[in-house]
């Protein structure tokens, strides 16, 4: 009985460290394919930018047309801000 739940804790564990690697495979499969549609994807993974700046250039580029659902905004975000760092 004890065993089994060391194994479930090291599962639920294991799981609670994938998420965020998840999270961040999506964001960045998202960001290759919705923001390389109208430019090169180089104009993505070349610009140096703050969060605030990022945040702001998000919203311009979701306005323009690249379909970034509300709930994934802040995986992209995140992804986003590990570029050129
Ligand atoms: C519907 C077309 C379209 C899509 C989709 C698009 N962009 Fe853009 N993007 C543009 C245009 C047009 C410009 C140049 C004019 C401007 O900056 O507003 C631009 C310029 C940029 C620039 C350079 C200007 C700056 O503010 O630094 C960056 C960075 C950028 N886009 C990032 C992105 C990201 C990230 C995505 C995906 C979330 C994306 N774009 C998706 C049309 C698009």
């Amino acid at each position: 009985m004890k065993r089994l739940f060391a194994v479930l804790l090291s599962c639920i564990f294991l799981l609670a460290l994938s998420l965020p690697v998840f999270a961040q495979s999506r964001a960045k499969a998202l960001v290759e394919a919705q923001c390389s549609k109208c430019h090169g994807i180089k104009k993505v993974t070349t610009a140096s930018k703050t969060p605030a700046e990022w945040s702001v250039t998000l919203d311009r580029m979701i306005k323009k047309g690249a379909k970034i659902e509300a709930a994934d905004k802040d995986a992209v975000l995140q992804y986003l801000n590990t570029l050129n760092k």
